[in-house]
């Protein structure tokens, strides 16, 4: 029997479409699942080049040596499990690659206990999906510097390719170095997905557009700088018509948004590590208050708001007689500058995270390279990227894409409209917070001097912790009272 080139832990949708992926470019596959049937249904659609196994000996045995095996099973406690099934039936040489979202703590800690037993091991941020997994998804790599070099053909030849041809696809430093990137990218994807969403809301509530209209604006946008993944994929989400009812399928979704826990996460590493990552923490709490389903509609009949759904028509109408078509595009087109200014911001916000993160654990962060392997296949994909990358060759050591000269000269043309929408926002009570949220960092971090003199004031009037000045060296303490 033919020995195969790597093995598959989970078959779920995107280890089976990465295990389809791997056959696509000729590798010979073994998969092993815990429900045994879906390794019948994978082998009746997939015959050639695959093995079927039904334990975890049976995988083992069916590899080549040095043996590689990608775990693509839920990230916590079953990989735990995996892998302390697994160990015993490895050689020292052989390879374990995580593929799931796990914690970059834990893999901190799986690189370690694995490499005392001389396995090597690989954590691996795969972005993109169920159609990236089977396509060519974005693949962020930490952990053994070996198990790199053994398994990098494979996840090369399986990764996107960016346009200029190059593997989306690095190894970015040792042990949770790739899932720590992995997990900025979602902390990036919640806030861009997020702002998608109040442009949505605004487009909705206030210009009092219909979905069509709606698709066709993200499509347009699509077009131009705000070109990306997830504006393409909102624009077709418009277009779906529900089969049933004849209405636009996302008006009839439960506006409850669910998660799992990388952007959670990404906000609280940013807590621990001082990092201003307001964009992507706000996104996560707007979640949270979505889920709060029951409390909302309570409060909303309570205070008899204005923006409960369908309130109140009449007026609306009559309202939406005053929006002209030119005060629409101006409108359009401001939203367009605050969304791509916030999609600016929430990178901005990501990067500085990740140089932080560099400089705590030790890892080679180099922004331009984790730029380069999100410019395809990944969630976060988008044109932006190329003026990332550009920018941080010219200055990688920048703590701020912000203090970069490309930025620069971007911003300072979008702030118009991008104050018109929170401003319209905070008028008209259709919350923005992740574009308001990004405003006030644009400002504050363009402010040589905040009033946080006057916290530090409080600091010392309460509790004698004292303050600098700006005019003295030294520590000082007032007696307030
Ligand atoms: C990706 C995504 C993916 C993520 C889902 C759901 O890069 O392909 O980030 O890894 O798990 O998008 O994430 P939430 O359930 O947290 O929204």
């Amino acid at each position: 029997m033919h020995k195969s080139d790597v093995g598959l832990v989970g078959l779920a949708v995107m280890g089976r479409n990465l295990a389809l992926n791997m056959l696509t470019k000729g590798y010979r596959v073994s998969v092993y699942n815990r429900t045994p049937g879906r390794v019948d249904d994978f082998l009746r659609a997939q015959g050639n080049n695959v093995t079927g196994t039904y334990s975890l000996p049976e995988l083992v045995n069916s590899l080549k040596t040095p043996k590689i095996i990608l775990l693509m099973i839920r990230a916590g406690e079953a990989v735990d499990n995996i892998i302390d099934r697994l160990v015993p039936l490895l050689n020292k040489g052989d390879l374990l690659i995580d593929g799931g979202n796990s914690f970059f703590r834990d893999t901190i800690r799986r690189t370690q206990a694995l490499g005392k037993a001389g396995i090597l091991f690989l954590g691996a941020g795969i972005s993109g999906g169920e159609e990236g997994a089977l396509k060519g998804p974005s693949i962020m790599l930490g952990g053994s510097s070996c198990g790199w070099e053994q398994a990098a053909p494979l996840l090369r030849a399986i990764s996107a390719r960016a346009p200029d041809g190059t593997a989306c696809c690095a190894y970015f430093g040792s042990d949770g170095a790739g899932h720590y990137v992995k997990m900025v990218h979602n902390g990036i994807e919640y806030a861009f997905m997020q702002a998608i969403a109040e442009c949505y809301f605004i487009m909705k509530r206030l210009l009092k557009m219909p979905a069509e209209k709606i698709g066709h604006t993200f499509t347009q946008w699509n077009r131009g700088k705000l070109s990306s993944y997830l504006i393409e994929i909102t624009g077709h989400i418009f277009s779906r018509i529900d089969g049933e009812s004849g209405k636009p399928l996302v008006e009839l979704i439960l506006d409850l948004a669910e998660q799992n826990d990388t952007g959670k996460w990404a906000a609280a590493e940013a807590l621990n590590l001082g990092v201003p990552l307001s964009n992507i923490a706000e996104a996560v709490f707007i979640r949270y208050l979505s889920a709060l389903k029951e409390e909302r509609t309570a409060a909303a009949r309570l205070f008899n708001s204005p923006l409960r759904e369908g309130f109140p028509k009449k007026e609306d109408e009559e309202k939406n007689k005053d929006i002209k078509d030119e005060d629409e595009e101006t409108n359009i087109s401001d939203l367009e500058n605050a969304l791509y200014a916030t999609m600016i911001i929430s990178y901005a916000q990501g990067f500085a995270l990740l140089g932080k993160a560099a400089l705590q654990y030790g890892w080679y962060l180099n922004a331009s390279e984790i730029a380069s392997v999100w410019r395809a296949g990944c969630i976060i994909r988008a044109r932006l990227l190329d003026t990332i990358i550009d920018a941080y060759q010219i200055k990688p050591k920048a703590k701020n894409m912000l203090l970069m000269p490309a930025f620069k000269e971007i911003l300072p043309g979008l702030t118009t409209g991008w104050r018109k929408v929170i401003c319209l926002s905070v008028q008209e009570g259709v919350a923005a917070p992740v574009m308001a949220s990004a405003l006030g960092y644009f400002d504050m971090y363009l402010t040589d001097y905040l009033p946080t003199n006057l916290v530090q004031a409080q600091r010392d009037y309460f509790g004698s912790h004292g303050y600098k000045r700006i005019d003295q060296e030294g520590l000082f303490h007032t007696r307030w009272l």
